[in-house]
């Protein structure tokens, strides 16, 4: 531990971790169960095209989420490219700018326009106002995300896509295992996506899938993904590859299994930061409220550089130091990332980038140890009490 601020890795001290702490750590069921369904699959033969592990984990995500029909895909982005090609999207769609890149480019890359709305300051959810004010004849829908475990302001987006007639979509990606008002995430809107990339609550390696309560459209999603086939000889509608393996099947039914442990741990990691981040000022946790049964994955905080004593930046760069690879995501708000950035220059979306210059998100998540959380505590309590010591260090460094 760090005696002086001299010891801080930052100045030449020893790093706190030996080897780089992500921000999340991959969550594993047992490894048996593992290999029993990796055998089970070896001995059939049967490797991909919609076999039998990835129809049970269809079906044990449909009861799971509540919902009639969960389609499995390769990736999330996946998933979102094929739900916005199986509606026939087209001209603009509106989405936040503060969440992950995907469904920007997914949209672009068709020639959709993305178009950015700015968050509510104190949802965090797509702000609904804004969208109002930024719907065309062009809008063919509204991507809302469910951020960091908590859930977008579904009630008032429905409302509005109801009056305009547009669609509602949700990327779900940070959503997964959570609930609004007792309901599960996975069959509001039209649909929604989830990613099961190997950083998210609930995995499979790589997959995804899209979740929906229209029969028409999850048989359309099934055969997009798989070319368009619709039995051997018959290709009805065009598509793409966008398989999940039986491999990645068997990591989701082997991680499904645990889930409800996978939830516990998250919790006590989320609740460990929390008792820490209360004994000093200046780092406010994200918790949601009390309508939303959180997946409590992410342990979010805003940054106050008045209060804390050190600013955003200045924090990860102590943090990285010290292979405590601490992230801003979203940063620096995707309209400001460069593919979107020119045509979005005159864009004003200033909650969005106030938070990206405050936010931070620390190692959590089911898979790291309780210790490990200590240790990262300790050091920030070390750093809130020497912040003006550090800053003009720092300073005097640039
Ligand atoms: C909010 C959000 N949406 C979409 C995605 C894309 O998912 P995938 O990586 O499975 O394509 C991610 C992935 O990190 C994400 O965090």
């Amino acid at each position: 531990m760090k005696q002086d601020i001299g010891d801080l890795a930052l100045f030449g001290g020893g790093k706190l971790f030996p080897d780089p702490l992500h921000v999340t750590r991959p969550t594993v069921g047992s490894k048996d169960i593992f290999l029993d369904h990796v055998n089970a699959a070896w001995d059939r033969l049967w490797f991909t095209n919609d076999g039998p592990l990835v129809r049970e984990l269809e079906s044990q995500l449909e009861r799971e989420l509540q919902v009639d029909h969960c389609v499995l895909t390769s990736n999330g982005t996946s998933a979102m490219s094929l739900v916005i090609q199986a509606l026939g999207l087209k001209g603009e769609v509106i989405l936040p700018s503060f969440t992950f890149v995907s469904t920007a480019h997914a949209l672009q890359m068709i020639g959709i326009k993305p178009v950015f709305a700015d968050i509510d300051a104190t949802t965090w959810s797509l702000d609904v106002d804004h969208c109002r004010a930024l719907i065309t004849p062009e809008t063919s829908a509204i991507i809302a995300t469910h951020l960091f475990g908590d859930t977008a302001d579904i009630e008032a987006l429905e409302a509005l896509c109801r009056s305009e007639n547009i669609p509602l979509l949700f990327d779900s990606a940070h959503a997964f295992g959570c609930t609004h008002h007792g309901k599960p995430v996975g069959g509001f809107g039209v649909a929604e996506i989830f990613s099961f990339h190997a950083t998210k609550t609930f995995h499979t390696f790589e997959g995804g899938a899209a979740t929906t309560n229209d029969e028409q459209l999850a048989a359309r999603l099934r055969k997009m993904r798989n070319f368009g086939f619709s039995d051997f000889d018959h290709i009805d509608t065009i598509g793409t590859n966008a398989k999940l393996s039986e491999i990645h099947a068997a990591m989701g039914l082997t991680n499904l299994a645990v889930f409800d442990d996978t939830l516990i741990a998250n919790a006590q990691s989320h609740d460990h930061y929390a008792k820490i981040l209360a004994t000093f000022t200046g780092l406010t946790l994200r918790t949601p409220p009390e309508h939303v049964a959180s997946n409590h994955h992410y342990v979010v905080a805003e940054v106050d550089h008045d209060t804390f004593g050190l600013s955003r930046d200045n924090l990860l760069q102590i943090l990285h130091a010290e292979n405590i690879l601490a992230r801003r995501y979203f940063y620096p708000g995707t309209h400001r990332c460069a593919p979107y950035a020119e045509s979005n220059a005159d864009a004003h979306l200033p909650v969005t980038e106030n938070l990206a210059d405050r936010i931070i998100q620390f190692p959590g998540g089911a898979s790291i140890p309780q210790e490990d959380i200590t240790k990262i505590g300790w050091l920030l309590a070390f750093l809130a009490a020497n912040a003006n010591e550090i800053t003009a260090r720092m300073n005097r460094l640039a």
